[in-house]
């Protein structure tokens, strides 16, 4: 039986691998232009160029993985050359594909076992997930990433080099990565022009906030389980119709000045890293409060919070909250606020003075808030503004402001009823 012979190799690259060569070395140029930039730029600035270095550095590796495979499947050009020539090819573009995929791979890996991990949000749409790996892996990553990323340059040296040489010679290399209608001269002026605009893009190009916040991934905080250890009383609706009293009308009512706070409270906080917030909540807490609007000089709030139960939807982060550099739990379990100096600003709106005690640190704190009261239930909502570093909250690395500001804000939202 006659075997069909084998068909002939094609005379120049498949039109999709020629696509995705002239795109990836484009990205690649660009995405270490913009490595280098990483260190340099500031602010917000910082956290643009690192969700769009993560974008494009994720995307390198989809479309490198989907180069790959079509390398092994698309017919191709047969290799060139003969001996040492034909095995430095080989080993440039392996090498190539070798950083096309183990650079993406290293800084995924950084950034995954980062020690303050940042949410990767692709293009400003799609949440990228971390790698389930331990913090040892942080450094050799560091390591690798550099160690790949600065040989690209050297191998597109080699690279080009390589090509010049085959022009020099006038044989069919340097045609096989251009379409049949392109003049080989023409192609390879255009590929290194288009390679000098994405360097010059990745070097000063613009960084724009691909941060939306409408589809952010940071985790909305865990809704808060009852914050009180003891049971409380069903809350009725702030909208309710306050409760018909049993009392003869005109009797005199000794209305009581103490409130429990109900389920639903919440005491939260936003901090930011980088330019991007980071909202958290504390679980557990617990508020004695005695206000009566008509008797200001007597009211006042102590509030302990535990300062372990800090939950910002990502469980490594907070086991750095707690840890020597932050809160410091092991030493300083609680944080304390209380507050007698009562003011009413305007109608519904009340300012308190106190003193907060965080992280060994006393400092006077002053909250502003709303009060809603219907009949025996009232909701208040407020917030502050603290700096941490007065508190000594973020110490070594973690002390300067570039990166983590200074100030973070608390908001709080009591619901509360009168104790009988
Ligand atoms: C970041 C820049 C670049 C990267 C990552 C890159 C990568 C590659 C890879 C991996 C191959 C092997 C294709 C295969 O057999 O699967 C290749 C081939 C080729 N590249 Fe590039 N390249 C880059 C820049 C350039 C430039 C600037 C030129 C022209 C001036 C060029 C011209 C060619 C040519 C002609 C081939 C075909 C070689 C052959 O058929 O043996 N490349 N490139
Ligand atoms: C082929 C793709 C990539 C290239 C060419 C590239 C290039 C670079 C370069 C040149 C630097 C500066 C290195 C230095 O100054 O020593 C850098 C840093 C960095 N890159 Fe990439 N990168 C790529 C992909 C990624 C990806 C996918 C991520 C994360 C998802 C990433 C995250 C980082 C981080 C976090 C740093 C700072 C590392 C540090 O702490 O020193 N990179 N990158």
């Amino acid at each position: 039986m006659a075997s069909t012979p084998p068909k002939p190799a094609p005379a120049r690259y498949h039109g999709v691998a020629i696509l995705l060569h002239w795109l990836l070395a484009g990205l690649l140029v660009y995405q270490f232009a913009l490595g280098l930039r990483l260190d340099a730029v500031t602010g917000t600035d910082k956290f643009a160029a690192f969700q769009l270095h993560k974008s494009i550095g994720i995307t390198i590796l989809l479309l490198s993985l989907a180069r790959l495979a079509l390398r092994l499947t698309l017919p191709r050009p047969a290799e060139f050359g003969q001996g040492a020539q034909k095995l430095a090819a080989q080993v440039v573009h392996w090498a190539f594909y070798g950083i096309m995929v183990f650079a993406p791979l290293s800084g995924w890996i950084i950034v995954s076992t980062a020690k303050l991990k940042v949410p990767t949000l692709l293009f400003g749409v799609v949440p990228w997930p971390h790698l389930p790996l331990p913090p040892a892996f942080n450094q050799p990553a560091v390591l690798a990433h550099t160690v790949l990323t600065w040989s690209l340059p050297a191998l597109i040296a080699l690279h080009v080099a390589a090509v010049t040489y085959h022009l020099r010679k006038r044989d069919e290399v340097p045609g096989r990565m251009f379409p049949a209608a392109t003049s080989v001269v023409a192609g390879v002026i255009g590929g290194v022009a288009w390679l000098g605009l994405t360097a010059a893009l990745g070097l000063s190009g613009p960084l724009p906030d691909l941060w939306s916040h409408k589809a952010s991934p940071v985790a909305e905080p865990p809704k808060l389980p009852n914050p009180l250890p003891y049971p409380t009383p069903a809350m009725p609706s702030p909208n309710a119709e306050p409760a018909p009293t049993e009392t003869a009308p005109g009797a005199e009512v000794a209305v009581s000045c103490d409130w429990t706070v109900q389920p639903g409270s919440k005491l939260g906080f936003t901090a930011h890293y980088g330019g991007e917030p980071i909202n958290g909540t504390f679980r557990k807490w617990q508020a004695r409060i005695k206000f009566c609007a008509d008797d200001l000089p007597h009211a006042s709030i102590a509030a302990t919070v535990t300062l372990a139960s800090a939950a910002t939807g990502d469980a490594d982060r907070d086991e750095n909250l707690r840890g020597a550099s932050f809160f410091d739990t092991a030493q300083f379990a609680q944080g304390r606020f209380s507050a007698s100096g009562f003011k009413l600003l305007e109608p519904g709106r009340y300012a308190a003075s106190g003193k907060l005690s965080l992280h060994g640190v006393d400092r006077p704190v002053r909250i502003v808030f709303t009060l809603v009261q219907r009949g025996a239930a009232a909701t208040a909502q407020g917030s502050t503004s603290l700096s941490r570093l007065a508190f000594g909250v973020g110490s070594d690395e973690w002390a300067a402001t570039d990166q983590i500001p200074d100030a973070v804000a608390v908001q709080f939202t009591i619901r509360a009823v009168r104790a009988n």
